[in-house]
C-alpha cells in the first residue's frame, strides 16, 4: 500500500514535471515528487478530518508518534532491526517514553503495542472474537497463504484440528528418541574441537531433527540445500518486499519456490510407491489422513497446498526459535555457575539411572524439576518471540484506549516478561522463581490461547534432552560474553552464536 502510493505519485509529478519542465535535473525532479507525496498525504488527512471528525478523538487514542507522514517510524523500525541493541529496542524505548501502551506507524499501517496481563489475556483468548492473527502480506508470501500464520480465523481452526493430531504424546515420545541420537552423534564431534559456536551446532541439530520428523529428509547434501533455502525464506521476511534479482525478498521467494518443488516431488514419489505407509512422519500422516479422530469426526484432509505450505510452516517455526532458545539457555548457564551446579547434581543422577538404555525417554524428561525451571527462565530471559501481532477486526476498547477496527495489536511478552511487579530482579537469571506456578499470562513464551504454540512440548523436549546430554558430556566456559543480538533476525538470536570452549568430564 505504501509503496503503491509513492510509487504512482512519483510516475504522476514525472509526467507533470516533463511537460513543465522537459529540461530539469533529476534531483529537482525526485524532489517536486516527494513534495507532492506530503501534499496528497496531507490533503488527504485533512479531507478525512473534515468528513469523519469524531473518528480519532485525541484524548482517547493512545499515546504515541505517526512520525512523517507516509513513511511513519518505518525507517526508525528498520533502523533497529539493523543495529546490535535487535528490533525489540524500538518497542522498548516507545514503551518507556509513552507507558503501558503506545502506537507508532511502520509501513503505512498503525501498530499499537499492549504489555499488561490483561490486556494480554482479552487478545490472546480472543473471547470477543474482535481480533485475528496478522502478519505482513509478504510474510504471508513466503509461508504460502494456506499456511497456519497466515489463515482466516475458520480455516485456521480447520488446519490447526488437522495439525494437532500431529503433536501426540506418542509421537513426542518417539521424537524425543531420534533428537536423542542426534545430539549424542553430533556432541561427540566436539570432543577434539575445544572451542564450538553455540547456535551453529544447535541450528544444525534442530534443523536435522525438524526434517526428519517432519518429511524423513536424513541425506547430509539434501539437507544442506533445503537449510539454505530455508535461510533465504527466513531473510526474506524482514526485508522490503521489493522484487528484484538482487533482493533478499526475490531471492527468498525463489527459495520457496525450491522447496515447494521438492515437497511435491516427495509426494509424487510417495504416491507412486506400493508401501508409503512404512514412513511415520508428519507428512506421511497428513497425505494420509489416517488417524482415526479424523475419521471419525469426517474431518476434510488438507489439500496438497495445504500440507506443502504447513510443512514449510513447521521447519521455519521449529528450528530457528529452539536453536535460538537453546544457545541463550547455554550462555545463561554458563554465566551462573551456582545454577550449573545445581543443574548438574541432577542430570548426573539421571544419568546415573539411565546408564543401561541408549536413548533417554518421555519419562525421563519428565523428572528434570530443576532442568525444566532451567529451560522455562531461559525462555523467559531471552524472550525469542517477543511480540505477537493481531488484527483488531472491530473498535474496541484496550487499557482504557480506543483501538480502531483494521488496526495491528501486538501484545508485548518480553515486556511482560522483564516486568519487576511479576518478576523479581528481572533481569537476573533465577531457575528458582519458578518453585511457585506463574501468574497465568506472565509467561507467554510460547503465547496463549487458540494460536499457542503447537510446537511446546517438542521445543522444551528438545531443549532438555540437549541440556542433559551438554551438561553429562561437558564442562565449558563462555568465550565471548557480548549479548548483542543478530541484526535482520527473525526471532531473537546471540549475533556471536555464543562460542564456548568445551572441555571433556572424563568419568572417574
Ligand atoms: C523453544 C522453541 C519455541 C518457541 C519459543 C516457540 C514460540 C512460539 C510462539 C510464541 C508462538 C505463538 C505466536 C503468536 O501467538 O502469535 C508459536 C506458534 C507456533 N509454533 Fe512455536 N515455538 C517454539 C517451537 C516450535 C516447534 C518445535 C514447532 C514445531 C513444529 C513450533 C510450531 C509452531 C506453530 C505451527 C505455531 C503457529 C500456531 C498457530 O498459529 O496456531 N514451534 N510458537
Amino acid at each position: 500500500m505504501f509503496f503503491n502510493i509513492v510509487h504512482h505519485n512519483i510516475i504522476l509529478t514525472k509526467m507533470l514535471n516533463s511537460l513543465l519542465w522537459p529540461d530539469a535535473h533529476p534531483c529537482l525532479c525526485l524532489f517536486a515528487a516527494l513534495v507532492m507525496c506530503i501534499l496528497v498525504f496531507s490533503i488527504c488527512q485533512f479531507v478525512k478530518m473534515l468528513l469523519f471528525p469524531h473518528q480519532e478523538s485525541m484524548s482517547q487514542i493512545p499515546p504515541g508518534s505517526q512520525g512523517l507522514p507516509l513513511i511513519g517510524e518505518t525507517l526508525q523500525f528498520m533502523a533497529a532491526i539493523n543495529c546490535a541493541k535487535g528490533f525489540y529496542d524500538f518497542v522498548r524505548i516507545r514503551r518507556l517514553r509513552y507507558g503501558n501502551c503506545f502506537k507508532t506507524n511502520i509501513f503505512g499501517q498503525t501498530h499499537v503495542f499492549v504489555s499488561s496481563m490483561e490486556s494480554a489475556k482479552a487478545i490472546l483468548n480472543n473471547e470477543s472474537g474482535k481480533f485475528s492473527k496478522r502478519y505482513i502480506k509478504s510474510i504471508a508470501e513466503l509461508v504460502g497463504d494456506q499456511s497456519l500464520l497466515c489463515a482466516s480465523h475458520q480455516h485456521h481452526k480447520l488446519i490447526r484440528s488437522r495439525l494437532i493430531n500431529l503433536f501426540s504424546t506418542n509421537s513426542l515420545s518417539f521424537f524425543i528418541q531420534q533428537f536423542d541420537q542426534l545430539i549424542v552423534e553430533s556432541l561427540h564431534t566436539w570432543e577434539n574441537k575445544g572451542t564450538v559456536i553455540v547456535l551453529d551446532h544447535a541450528l544444525k541439530i534442530t534443523f536435522r531433527a525438524m526434517c526428519k520428523i517432519l518429511m524423513s529428509i536424513e541425506d547430509g547434501q539434501e539437507l544442506e540445500m533445503l537449510q539454505q533455502d530455508i535461510t533465504h525464506v527466513c531473510e526474506a521476511m524482514l526485508a522490503f518486499p521489493l522484487r528484484f534479482p538482487w533482493t533478499r525478498f526475490y531471492k527468498g521467494l525463489k527459495a520457496r519456490k525450491r522447496i515447494m518443488s521438492k515437497l511435491e516431488m516427495i509426494m509424487a514419489e510417495r504416491r507412486r510407491c506400493s508401501h508409503p505407509n512404512n514412513k511415520q512422519d508428519f507428512l506421511q500422516q497428513l497425505m494420509t489422513g489416517n488417524d482415526d479422530k479424523a475419521c471419525s469426526e469426517q474431518v476434510s484432509k488438507l489439500t496438497d497446498s495445504e500440507i506443502k505450505d504447513n510443512i514449510l510452516t513447521m521447519i521455519i517455526a521449529g528450528q530457528d526459535t529452539t536453536a535460538s532458545a537453546i544457545t541463550w539457555m547455554v550462555k545463561y548457564l554458563g554465566e551462573n555457575q551456582d545454577v550449573l551446579d545445581r543443574l548438574s547434581a541432577e542430570q548426573f543422577h539421571i544419568a546415573h539411572k539411565t546408564s543401561k538404555r541408549p536413548f533417554v525417554t518421555l519419562e525421563d524428561l519428565n523428572e528434570m524439576p530443576y532442568a525444566s525451571k532451567v529451560v522455562k527462565e531461559s525462555l523467559r530471559l531471552a524472550s525469542i518471540v517477543p511480540w505477537f501481532p493481531r488484527l483488531s477486526l472491530d473498535e474496541c476498547e484496550i487499557e482504557g484506549f480506543k483501538i480502531m477496527k483494521g488496526w495491528n495489536i501486538n501484545v508485548d511478552a518480553k515486556s511482560i516478561h522483564c516486568d519487576p511487579i511479576l518478576y523479581e530482579k528481572p533481569n537476573t537469571f533465577n531457575p528458582s522463581r519458578f518453585d511457585d506456578e506463574s501468574r497465568p499470562y506472565s509467561f507467554l513464551a510460547f503465547g496463549m490461547g487458540g494460536r499457542t504454540c503447537l510446537g511446546m512440548n517438542m521445543g522444551r523436549a528438545m531443549m532438555l534432552v540437549f541440556l542433559h546430554r551438554l551438561v553429562t558430556s561437558y564442562k565449558w566456559k563462555v568465550v565471548d560474553s557480548d549479548s548483542s543480538i543478530e541484526k535482520w533476525a527473525l526471532f531473537s538470536r546471540l549475533r556471536t552464536g555464543c562460542p564456548i570452549h568445551v572441555t571433556p568430564i572424563t568419568p572417574d
